[in-house]
């Protein structure tokens, strides 16, 4: 259960999702975000983490014993198999934004923040993002820091950490919240988020928050799978699931609170895009007592809980590996830590000298890897899950490892089988122009 809420609290709350609050129209984005959380996100964990649990294997071969269980065609596996390449796909640019975090923990330590105006942060976020060799350098130790952990297998000993370091880092939240409230404008942050204005619901920030459910839940792609193979027999996975869920989803709304109180009281723009928590969070930081030291602690949270969610990202691919071929854990983790790498090397300087590449639709290399995978990939991989556990696994082995009451047995199926195929369908289905 740590294992799985360290793989789901990471930049997804802290970075991700407040800058996609203001860059598609605040509450509209976060009413949506919210149904999709509840209607499509809590059901398909219970179903990737009862697939991962039946399975007791890599996402890959799993699928195919869970196919070859249930008497189905064993092509189900490329459930896992696109799982595999969507993680490494995601941890090419998640891994440059864990750098950006590594970068302001030597920030906040060496005092750079200290009575910082909310230019001067605006500009020092710009100068990062202007020195592709920074970049590369921060890149480089996370990526090393992340292949270094599940190249000597001791996720377990890090994932233990999460018990002190999650709270730590809600604490630590709750200490910003409250500079926030006194300083920033917290009405009009709320006001922002939570005032309910159903027209503005567009489709594009409908589409973005199913995404973002799926990104900020880990799910989609198999990592809870893993997490669900290690999680004991005894163990409630609804209950685990709700935990994990609210959690995750908590923390993402305080950030976002904390942020935008910061960003209305300073007049900046809510629609920074992915440089917002680094441009705001350094004013509030600059002028708190005790900043720097808070500052650092912060960001040293966030850069574990993003290691965590980072070694998620690519346990599926080494244990397919590891468990296929002759080739050792370590050369699986060099070899693919090299190649994801080099997708970072891309994405990174896609904030720069490559800014003006653009790959699909206008979108730069970061903007099209982060689009491709939150809004396609893990959707689909998520489709797939559902129906796969929904209408192909027979029904008593599903409540066998659900273990509910009838009642909740039901509401489960209904939205597993109904409601998430169906949101998720009618999304594709909009984004593949098929209707308007
Ligand atoms: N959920 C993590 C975060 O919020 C990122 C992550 C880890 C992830 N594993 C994943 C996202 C699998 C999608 C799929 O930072």
């Amino acid at each position: 259960m740590l294992a799985t809420a360290g793989s789901a609290i990471g930049l997804g709350n802290i970075w991700k999702l407040p800058y996609m609050i203001g860059v598609n129209g605040g509450s509209a984005f976060v009413i949506v975000f919210i149904a999709c959380i509840f209607f499509v996100g809590i059901p398909l964990m219970m179903t990737e983490i009862l697939l991962g649990r039946r399975a007791q294997k890599n996402p890959l071969d799993g699928v195919a014993a869970l196919a070859a269980e249930a008497g189905v065609c064993s092509w189900w596996k490329v459930i896992g198999g696109m799982g595999m390449i969507t993680g490494l796909l995601i941890l090419g640019f998640y891994s440059v934004i864990g750098g950006w975090v590594l970068n302001f923990i030597t920030q906040s330590a060496s005092g750079n923040f200290v009575g910082i105006t909310a230019a001067q942060s605006t500009g020092n976020f710009e100068q990062l993002l202007a020195s592709p060799l920074t970049l590369l350098f921060w890149h480089s130790i996370f990526m090393c820091l992340t292949m270094g952990v599940v190249a000597h297998g001791v996720n377990s000993g890090l994932e233990k950490a999460n018990n002190i370091l999650i709270p730590a880092l809600f604490a630590i939240l709750l200490i910003l919240l409250g500079y926030s409230m006194s300083v920033g404008n917290m009405v009009a942050a709320y006001d922002f988020m939570f005032s309910l204005d159903f027209s503005k619901i567009t489709p594009v920030a409908v589409l973005s928050a199913l995404g973002h459910a799926f990104f900020s839940l880990s799910l989609g792609m198999g990592s809870v799978m893993v997490y669900g193979s290690y999680l004991q027999r005894n163990v409630s996975i609804a209950r685990t699931t709700i935990y994990i869920a609210l959690a995750d989803t908590l923390l993402g709304l305080l950030v976002g609170l904390a942020i935008y109180s910061l960003v209305f009281a300073n007049q900046l723009a809510p629609n920074a895009g992915p440089g917002l928590i680094f441009q705001t969070l350094p004013i509030a930081f600059g002028h708190m007592p005790g900043g720097s030291l808070i500052a650092t602690l912060f960001f040293m949270l966030v850069a574990f809980a993003a290691w965590t969610s980072a070694i998620s990202l690519v346990e599926p691919a080494i244990a397919w590996v590891v468990e296929n071929t002759r080739v050792s854990r370590k050369q699986t983790c060099v070899a693919l830590g090299l190649a994801v790498w080099l997708l970072g090397v891309a994405v990174l300087l896609s904030f720069n000298d490559w800014q003006h590449i653009k790959i699909v639709f206008g979108l730069n290399i970061f903007e099209s890897l982060d689009k491709l995978t939150s809004t396609i990939l893990l959707p689909m991989g998520g489709l797939l899950m559902a129906i796969f556990a929904g209408y192909f696994m027979r029904k008593e082995h599903v409540q066998e490892e659900l273990h509910l009451s009838d009642s909740a047995f039901k509401l489960w199926r209904y939205t597993n089988n109904y409601i998430a195929p169906v949101g998720i369908a009618a999304v594709f289905l909009y984004l593949f122009g098929l209707v308007q």
